[in-house]
């Protein structure tokens, strides 16, 4: 197998010292380092987003034979210093692997990614690879353009852990491959029904934003005052008599039964026929009468 690099290499040595453009000189370092900078051989290291002093130093270790690689040495050995800095800086152009992340419900694999460095030339597709098995990734799709995002709907929901990364591809070549990750399926959220309390969700709101903290009232609100959302449901009535049941969930669960007295608002916005632009409410007031476990 040596015999047959070493042969190899010379073979793309003697294209080497004839070539002219840089990426002619490059391209026997991509023949075996892998077309876009990512090795397809085993023993061959990817040179796609290594550090530039780090690939500078392994290009002057191999010139020198300080490092020694038959191949290597050989390809290095009439490199000027402005040579070996020319290959370290195209090394260095080559785009750095994206950082992933995803999600997986029984639909799809939701891939998205945080866009690398570029290496100064713009990224322009990305690879995605997936496996059944950590290390196992075969390339599945591409995203076509700069999108960090990529759904995977060719998922079987039976298959209990998908592994995926991905590779940036600029002008100049491919990133090594980001991190890998492992996706399982997470149920989906169930489907709402306006048939079926607590119904819709019509709002949600974050925590921690009651009266107080906004500075609207100096004591503090009781405990399950804080607003975390609101459904709507008008579920069928065997008597005819159409009902609205209002679902009010707050951050926390309060105390039950709540002080009597205790009182809930629920302002509904209507706009009125066009062409006017205004509004007009319907509110709904309920209050916790002591004795009772439902508000009225
Ligand atoms: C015949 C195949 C071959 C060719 C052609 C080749 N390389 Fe290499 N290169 C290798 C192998 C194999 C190694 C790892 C050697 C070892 O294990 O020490 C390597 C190592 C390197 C390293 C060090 C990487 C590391 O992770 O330590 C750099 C940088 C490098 N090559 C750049 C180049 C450049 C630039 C060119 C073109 C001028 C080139 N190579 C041409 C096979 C090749």
């Amino acid at each position: 197998m040596r015999k047959i690099i070493a042969a190899l290499a010379l073979v793309l040595f003697a294209s080497l010292a004839r070539a002219e453009t840089f990426e002619e000189r490059a391209a026997p370092c991509l023949g075996c380092h892998g077309e876009h900078g990512q090795s397809e051989a085993e023993n061959t290291p990817s040179l796609g987003a290594q550090q530039p002093a780090y690939a500078l130093i392994q290009l002057f270790m191999f010139r020198e034979k300080l490092r020694t690689f038959e191949p290597m040495n050989d390809i290095t050995k009439s490199f000027t210093d402005d040579d070996l800095q020319k290959f370290a800086d195209f090394i260095a152009k080559l785009p750095k692997p994206p950082c992933l992340s995803g999600t997986r419900d029984p639909l799809a694999s939701h891939l998205i990614w945080k866009v690398p460095d570029n290496g100064g030339s713009d990224i322009v597709n990305y690879q995605i690879f997936r496996g059944l098995t950590s290390g196992s990734e075969q390339l599945i799709g591409q995203t076509g353009g700069p999108k960090p995002s990529f759904d995977d709907t060719t998922t079987d929901p039976s298959v209990a852990h998908y592994f995926y990364y991905v590779k940036a591809i600029n002008a100049i070549g491919t990133s090594t491959q980001s991190n890998e990750i492992d996706l399982v399926v997470a149920p989906l959220p169930p489907v709402e029904s306006i048939c079926t309390a607590p119904g819709i969700t019509k709002l949600t709101d974050p925590a921690g934003d009651t009266s107080i903290v906004l500075g609207l009232v100096n004591t503090p609100a009781p405990p399950g005052a804080d607003l975390k959302s609101f459904q709507l449901a008008q579920p069928f009535e065997v008597d005819g008599i159409p009902k609205l049941v209002f679902t009010i969930n707050t951050w926390d669960n309060g105390q039950s039964p709540q002080p009597p007295g205790s009182s809930w608002y629920v302002a509904i916005k209507i706009p009125d026929p066009p062409p006017a632009s205004t509004f007009h409410y319907k509110a709904v007031h309920m209050t916790w009468k002591a004795g009772s476990t439902t508000p009225i």
